[in-house]
């Protein structure tokens, strides 16, 4: 059975069961705490936790999901698949135990002619919590389970959270045995290689808090209803169903080793276990790498952006060492692409952007691999001279670090030099690393990273934005939090955060900067510093006690700066016209992925492949700042997500399934975004837009900024009147600088070259005068001084040329000397009866250099060097002398 089938066998089982078809949300959610979604009921968390009702009592989905947390058993064990669809059924304080194991034994036991899964009853296993007696009996009851089939395990296997506070509950996992030529006897307790697990069902009906392990977490208390939670591994129950040896070599994934042993010629599964484990790698991170750009992530040096450039580099490398010499991105994601496209259309309409990125990367990594590889072939000559075995952790760090090296390309290339690693030195520096970037992140959002001092804030309901219709709102406050912990108060001078009630202030999101503003009261003046949002739900304003006491209850008045209001929705709107101008000159792929606005300035992070040119800079500017003079109507509007994309509104990231979305337009469909920003309610109250120019921000990415309203009017005014204090000190009318600059520019350097000319003639022409000053030294005639300061290396050897030739058929030795700064340079020639007289350039250096700090050397007739040391000429000279002396 195909993997599409088994998805839309699960969809319509619960479909007909009274279950509402809910679409996958977005690898990428907009919560600190979770690098990617990993399981299917993350999205609904809010449902389970009572913190907003759920739209339906019972709900389906097959979620996209990512989990990179045992990359490294990716293509050794069977089942550990970096990116995988998990089925769910999910009951919001409907159905309990009892439906959950009948809906669950019914798909998986019913015959394939009846829209089941027809898998053997004889071979299921399953396990339950330590004391759930209850789910027991029902497995007894409606599956017909003997008792040992039904096994007990403690809370690290069967009670199941999402590894970080939020809802949880015990579990009962489903197990299909392979058979003994599998493994042991004994079930999921003994084997879980041979018992595969296929199924989880969790009862969610309790809260957990902080806690440092699966096993070891604080229950909070029950949640406010009984709830179902499950998640069906799509791709294990593939692999069982279609016979094949691991997850790797189903329908969706097979196709990409196939086209990886056509590319390198090499055949998968012939006995060369090392070879097979890497196209294994090459097709999980390719697919996982797909799904994740298509969902906006681009790669880059930290969190998402870091899985993904790991990923596509692993890739690169297992391709490597597979014998591919060649770039094959492309073609590995175009099956990709080919095979997961009927389950995800947004594949196929996004298809090239997609390609773009990655093979992006794979040309920056193989550029990185070949100039990565010197810094390790010096490395290891300078090893090896030494006598050494070992790289050090901080060589194998800077590979990393400055080049990409992945440690295990590290490791394996130093065994083939027959040379081992500082692994744990290396692993230091890298723990190092990250604990600087954790700080550095901390420090700049909440004054606490978890949300647990938020929590009972968060319990007694959300803040209530105001901000969209009024400027100033009557709020409480309902808490403030200090660096150590929540506070009743906080006094003057001190910096705390206060959360209320209600708030006009924008929260920083979405590329908004947050807003400026106070928070007033009786007696009380507090400086919003900042305003952040703690789960999308809690407005937390950092501020600065410039007067009175500010104590938990107060009545406070929170304001906004309506000037800085006005630019902000300057900023952000000239933000969505930018992005329309965008993709209106370079095409629909050329998509935002990141974004960045404040009064007056904006910048825009987009998807594409090289630089822009100056004039297609100039038509995005012009089709901007069009825009702004048709004075377009902003309209905001709310829907559902599907009539949002009916709509064709871009949405990129953190989108998760709401009832409600927000979308703003401008000019009608020519600008339609997924956006909870503040906008200006016509395009030309932006004002004008100009852009400062563009940049590259790693593959595949470009980023563009702009000064939006009156900073753009003072910047352009600003060049003008550069342009002016030009013109009038050329004393040329503005229209003639550029070609009176380029004409002055000419000039010098004609002027610079003359100059040069001069010079040189000047002290060539002295040869004359110099041969004549020769000195005789034994047989020998020898000319030894120093030429004027700065003369030429080229001018040096032709001076000496010259005078050697002035000296005729006699012995004799010219040597000049010029300095520059503090070096000397020399030169050193020879006659021709002076070399029958057996004196040689070259052999004469060594008696001088020393007396400059210097060395050099050359053939019989002319040899050259320099040296540091111009103090000592005179003393090279007498040296020289000496040599010459008989
Ligand atoms: N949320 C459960 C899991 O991920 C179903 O296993």
């Amino acid at each position: 059975m195909q993997t599409h089938e088994i998805r839309q066998r699960f969809i319509d089982h619960f479909v007909r069961n009274g279950h509402t078809l809910v679409p996958s949300a977005s690898l990428i959610l907009d919560d600190p705490n979770l690098l990617f979604i990993n399981a299917g009921m993350v999205q609904f968390v809010p449902y389970f936790l009572g913190q907003a009702p759920a739209p339906w009592p019972r709900a389906v989905s097959v979620q996209k999901c990512v989990r990179t947390g045992d990359i490294e058993n990716v293509g050794i064990t069977t089942r550990h698949n970096t990116f995988f669809q998990m089925a769910g059924n999910f009951s919001f304080g409907d159905y309990f135990k009892r439906e959950a194991i009948t809906f669950a034994w019914t798909l998986i036991t019913a015959p394939v002619a009846d829209g089941g899964y027809g898998l053997d009853p004889e071979r299921v296993w399953v396990t339950v919590y330590l004391d759930d007696d209850e789910a027991f009996g029902l497995w007894q009851e409606i599956a017909g389970l003997p008792a040992e089939r039904i096994q007990r395990r403690g809370m690290a296997d069967n009670y199941w959270s999402m590894g970080i506070p939020g809802p949880c509950g015990p579990c009962s996992e489903i197990y299909y045995d392979r058979g003994p030529e599998y493994g042991v006897e004994g079930g999921p307790i003994a084997d879980e290689d041979r018992y595969i697990e296929i199924w989880n069902l969790v009862f969610m009906q309790n809260e957990r808090g902080a806690g440092t392990s699966k096993d070891d977490f604080e229950i909070l208390g029950p949640l406010p209803r009984r709830n179902i939670d499950t998640g069906l591994g799509v791709e294990r129950v593939a692999f069982l169903l279609q016979g094949v040896d691991n997850v790797y070599e189903t329908d969706l994934v097979r196709p990409v080793i196939t086209k990886a042993e056509e590319l390198s010629g090499r055949r998968y599964a012939v006995g060369n276990e090392a070879d097979d484990v890497r196209f294994r790698v090459i097709a999980d991170h390719a697919r996982t790498a797909v799904m994740l750009i298509a969902d906006g992530v681009t790669p880059g040096n930290d969190g998402r952006g870091y899985v993904l450039r790991r990923l596509l580099r692993r890739i690169v490398r297992s391709a490597r060492l597979l014998g591919v010499d060649k770039p094959s991105m492309a073609e590995l994601v175009a099956v990709v692409l080919d095979t997961m496209g009927q389950s995800y259309p947004e594949l196929v309409t996004e298809g090239a952007r997609i390609e773009r990125i990655a093979v992006g990367e794979e040309t920056t990594f193989l550029q990185t691999l070949s100039s990565g590889s010197k810094l390790f072939d010096n490395a290891v000559a300078e090893i090896r001279a030494g006598g050494g075995s070992v790289i050090g952790g901080d060589k194998a760090f800077a590979l990393h670090d400055t080049y990409g090296f992945p440690i295990d390309l590290t490791l394996e290339m130093a065994s083939e030099a027959g040379l081992t690693v500082d692994e744990p030195g290396f692993r230091a520096l890298m723990t190092e690393q990250r604990q600087r970037a954790k700080s550095d992140a901390a420090s700049r959002k909440h004054a606490h990273g978890d949300l647990s001092v938020y929590r009972e804030l968060l319990d007694a309901g959300p803040t209530q934005f105001t901000g969209y219709d009024e400027l100033a709102t009557e709020a409480r406050v309902i808490g403030i939090v200090a660096d150590h912990g929540r506070v009743r108060s906080a006094g003057e001078g001190e910096v705390v955060e206060v959360v209320l009630d209600r708030s006009p202030l924008y929260a920083e999101s979405g590329g908004q900067e947050s807003d400026a503003g106070v928070i007033t009261g009786t007696d009380l003046d507090l400086e919003v510093l900042d305003v952040q949002k703690v789960a999308k739900r809690l407005w937390v304003h950092r501020v600065r006690v410039r007067g009175g006491e500010v104590t938990e209850g107060a009545q406070v008045l929170a304001q906004v700066d309506p000037v800085w209001r006005a630019g902000a929705r300057q900023g952000h709107s000239g933000t969505h016209l930018v992005h329309a101008a965008l993709r209106e000159v370079l095409g629909p792929t050329a998509l935002q992925s990141g974004s960045y606005n404040k009064p007056g300035y904006l910048r825009l992070d987009f998807a594409w492949q090289g630089g822009l040119s100056a004039a297609t800079r100039s038509e995005v500017e012009e089709v901007t700042n069009r825009a702004v003079l048709e004075d377009l109507p902003v309209r905001v509007l709310h829907t559902s997500m599907a009539g949002a994309r009916e709509m064709g509104a871009l949405a990129l990231f953190g989108e998760t399934y709401d009832e409600e979305v927000r979308v703003v337009e401008i000019g009608g469909p020519w600008s339609r975004e997924l956006c909870g920003g503040t906008h200006v309610l016509h395009s030309s109250q932006v004002g004008p837009v100009t852009l400062l120019g563009e940049s590259s921000v790693g593959s595949g990415v470009r980023r563009i900024e702009a000064y939006v309203g009156m900073d753009a009017y003072r910047y352009l005014a600003k060049e003008r009147a550069l342009v002016q204090g030009l013109a009038a000190t050329l004393k040329t009318p503005d229209a003639d600088v550029p070609a009176r600059v380029a004409d002055l520019v000419e000039r010098l350097r004609v002027a610079e070259k003359e100059l040069e000319q001069t010079r040189a003639a000047a002290v060539l022409s002295s040869a004359g005068t110099l041969a004549e000053s020769a000195e005789r030294v034994g047989d020998t005639l020898l000319v030894a001084t120093q030429a004027p300061a700065g003369t030429s290396g080229n001018d040096l050897r032709a001076l000496a040329g010259d005078v050697r030739g002035k000296l005729g058929q006699q012995p004799g030795v010219v040597a000049l000397f010029s300095t520059n700064g503090d070096k000397v340079s020399f030169l050193v020639a020879t006659t021709a009866a002076a070399r029958d007289a057996g004196l040689s350039a070259g052999a004469l250096v060594p008696s001088f250099a020393a007396a400059i700090g210097g060395r050099g050397g050359g053939k019989p007739d002319m040899a050259q060097g320099g040296g540091t040391d111009p103090a000592g000429i005179p003393a090279a000279i007498a040296a020289l002398r000496g040599a010459l002396a008989p």
